[in-house]
């Protein structure tokens, strides 16, 4: 079978899908290989993550991967949230196509970028080496 159980579970009834009007962080992101975007939008309370949500209008990977994403880092520090890469999160999922790799880097990439504005906007110190844009881990792209 082309997707696992959890992928097709995390499609079919995405966790924490909308928007958080008052958010502490909005990261948003597009994927280089296939022009899909997602927006991930953070609550930070004692530099907890105490709500995450997230919209896309990517495929159905990018949907299960952000879903799975946003139950990893929901009630973590913001510093752990950094730390999700885009592997564990495949991983948790028990796997993707290898042609759908990149699509779960659409999820990390937007965790990391809702932190780093949360840090901006709170004025808070961080190494700029965590936010550099990688390549894809998988393709290479
Ligand atoms: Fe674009 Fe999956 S094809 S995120």
């Amino acid at each position: 079978m082309l997707y696992s159980e959890k992928v097709m579970d995390h499609f079919r009834n995405p966790r924490n899908v909308g928007e958080i009007e008052d958010a502490d962080g909005i990261g948003e992101v597009g994927n280089a290989k296939c022009g899909d975007i997602m927006k991930m939008y953070i609550k930070v309370r004692d530099n907890v993550i105490v709500d995450v949500k997230f919209n896309t209008f990517g495929c159905g990977s990018a949907i299960a991967t952000s879903s799975m994403a946003t139950e990893m880092i929901m009630g973590k520090p913001v510093e752990e949230a950094l730390q999700l890469s885009n592997k564990a999160v495949v991983e948790a999922l028990d796997g993707l196509p290898a042609h759908k790799l990149h699509c779960s880097v659409l999820a990390e990439e937007a965790v990391k970028a809702a932190v780093k504005d949360y840090y901006d906007r709170n004025g808070i110190a961080y190494d700029p080496e965590l936010f550099r844009e990688g390549e894809c881990p998988h393709c290479h792209e």
